[in-house]
């Protein structure tokens, strides 16, 4: 069993009993929240009981404008889809006009959930593969942190690679703890066992792991330090998720691999999704 899903589980039985019922329409009830750092927190939130949805794919979620009118973003669902709770992982942007509010929010309070969920991130957007690369920067871990949970990745690919890169180790940590977590589940540990490997790296302060993904892959270094062969076509398959001048270069190294750029319409070898729109807080 995860951290994050006792923390569920003891939040419902122990301090909160029976959910209060939710007044907005739309409306999901704060179950868990746990703040990362100063600029990065994530929480926990009921499930709409017929909200189904990919491991991989986004929802709209939001507050209650002052002007009264609902202020939704668009939010990866980070929580897997046989979770009975929606967990998102999130930013704290101080002059946002959501996350400002957003990162008050605590246990009992209302957030609003549009149930319709849609992305690229999905599974069926990729031919059949070997090995599935999940390559992230910042919160753009969020729709990976579903997809490694996913016991339909497993059975998909004998190797699952997330690479994920932060400017701070701190900013590390969700991902760090996810991984943690899911090898000691008592479910998908034996599920992941030997087949997922974690690649985090920083940018900006001195940790065992450095360098951005573009160039632990272009100079192959990633490959050796994990001992799997060069990135190809036939055999690799690539979901990526980060800013736009990442997302951007990232897709010239992985074309120079000879990897296809896919969507749900047309499944190729790689696809990719915006982690958020603008260039950084
Ligand atoms: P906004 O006005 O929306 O943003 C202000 C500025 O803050 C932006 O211009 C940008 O420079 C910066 N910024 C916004 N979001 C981020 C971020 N995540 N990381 C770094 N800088 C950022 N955000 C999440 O925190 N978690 C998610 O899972 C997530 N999933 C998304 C999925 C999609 C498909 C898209 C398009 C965006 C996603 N976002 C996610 C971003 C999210 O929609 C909002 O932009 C974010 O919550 C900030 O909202 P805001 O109203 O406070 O500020
Ligand atoms: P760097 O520190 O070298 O800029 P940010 O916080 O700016 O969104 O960046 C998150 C992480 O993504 C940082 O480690 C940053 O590295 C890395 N990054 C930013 N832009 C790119 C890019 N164009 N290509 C590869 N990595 C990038």
């Amino acid at each position: 069993m995860t951290e994050s899903m006792t923390l569920t589980k003891a939040t419902q039985t122990e301090a909160n009993p029976k959910p209060a019922k939710p007044h907005l329409p739309d409306a999901q009830i704060v179950t868990a929240v746990k703040h990362w750092t100063d600029k990065l927190f994530s929480f926990r939130v009921t499930r709409p009981k017929s909200l189904r949805f990919r491991s991989g794919e986004f929802v709209m979620i939001g507050l209650m404008g002052d002007n009264g009118k609902p202020l939704l973003r668009a939010y990866s669902i980070a929580s897997p889809n046989w979770d009975e709770a929606l967990e998102f992982y999130s930013i704290k942007v101080q002059d946002g006009p959501l996350t400002s509010k957003l990162q008050h929010i605590k246990e009992g309070d209302e957030i609003i959930l549009r149930p319709k969920p849609v992305g690229t991130l999905v599974h069926d957007a990729l031919l059949p593969g070997k090995r599935i690369w999940f390559l992230a920067t910042g919160t753009g871990i969020a729709p990976f942190a579903s997809l490694m949970r996913d016991p339909e990745t497993y059975e998909k690919y004998d190797s699952v690679i997330m690479m994920h890169t932060c400017r701070e180790a701190a900013e590390l940590e969700y991902g760090r703890q996810l991984v943690e977590n899911l090898r000691e589940d008592e479910l998908i540990g034996e599920m992941v066992e030997g087949k997922l490997f974690y690649y985090p790296t920083t940018t900006r302060e001195d940790t065992a792991q450095m360098g951005r993904i573009t160039d632990n892959l272009s100079s192959g270094k990633v490959f050796a330090d994990l001992g799997l062969p060069p990135m190809n076509p036939a055999e690799d398959r690539v979901m990526v998720c980060g800013s736009m001048a990442f997302n951007i270069d990232v897709k010239a190294v992985l074309e120079g691999f000879g990897l296809r750029e896919g969507a749900n319409s047309e499944p190729l070898e790689y696809v990719v999704e915006k982690a958020f729109v603008g260039e950084g807080v």
